[in-house]
């Protein structure tokens, strides 16, 4: 049987930057190896520029390493597989469509009848509390609004595999929480294999089963920290939980110490 969930073994990625007429060789992963298990939830830490983006570019299919072995469910990564689905950081919804078509867009590109697209789109818009939108526009819905219907749009995808690049980098705390609390309830009723980049540490505890912490020079995974809180779980409570905390204190010290290194 293929093996189920995502690996990654050894992958190297260069790339070739010209700087002042030179070209150097800016080395985004420096041989990443990362397993994770079918239905576990991960979040990718790390500064600006060490290879969270290129590990996702990868898994997509859109970037192809230049050595080692990336596997999805036991087959190698290719663009539009549809057991992956990949949000993209600040996703944006279409604005000539309105929020329930936006929702079926992925599903009409993967060629599910209308209405049963249709069905299926209500029912996710409906979960992440914009029943009452479906026919609004972008132009009528609040920053936060969008985002739902992004998040709509992703689960309403059967794709066992989500790849989630920064999609909430923009957003206030509030709306940050909000729109986590909503990942993790929509997650917990259907189980996805998620890879979730992010710069907030605080949102990658409170969001994953474990956080995969990189730094640059070359990309590489320096940490890899189980997140023992049990679930279901409310993140404005966990605002006030030690352990939580603690953890934080924890994985902030491993990252400060390896990057004055
Ligand atoms: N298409 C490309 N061409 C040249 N260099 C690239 C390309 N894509 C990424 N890089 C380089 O690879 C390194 C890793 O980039 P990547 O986008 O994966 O980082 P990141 O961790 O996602 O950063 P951020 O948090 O800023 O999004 C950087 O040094 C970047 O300049
Ligand atoms: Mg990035």
């Amino acid at each position: 049987m293929a093996q189920e969930g995502i690996s990654f073994k050894h992958v190297r990625q260069y790339f070739m930057l010209k700087d002042r007429g030179k070209v150097q060789a800016v080395e985004a992963l420096g041989g990443v190896s990362l397993e994770i298990k079918k239905t576990q939830f991960i979040a990718l830490v790390g500064p600006s520029g060490c290879g969270k983006t290129t590990l996702l570019n990868i898994a997509a299919g859109l970037v192809t390493p230049q050595s080692g072995v990336a596997l999805l469910n036991g087959k190698p990564p290719a663009a539009g597989r549809p057991d992956v689905a990949y949000m993209l950081a600040r996703d944006a919804m279409l604005p000539w469509r309105t929020a329930i078509g936006n929702v079926e867009y992925g599903l009409e590109l993967r060629g599910e009848g209308r209405a049963a697209r249709r069905e299926r789109a209500r029912e996710l818009l409906n979960a992440v509390g914009l029943g009452r939108y479906e026919n609004a526009y972008r132009s009528e819905l609040s920053h936060g609004m969008r985002q739902r219907v992004a998040l709509a749009r992703t689960f309403a995808l059967k794709s066992e595999i989500l790849l989630m690049d920064e999609p909430y980098g923009a957003l206030d705390i509030h709306l940050k929480i909000q729109l986590g609390e909503l990942l993790l309830q929509l997650w917990d009723k259907d189980r996805r294999t998620i890879m979730f980049v992010t710069h907030d540490l605080h949102e990658a505890i409170s969001l994953a089963d474990r956080v995969i912490v990189m730094c640059p020079n070359p990309g590489r995974v320096i940490a890899d920290v189980e997140v023992p809180l049990e679930r279901p779980r409310s993140l404005s409570e966990l605002q006030t939980d030690n352990r939580y905390h603690e953890l934080y204190s924890r994985i902030w010290s491993l990252m400060s110490h390896e990057y004055k290194h």
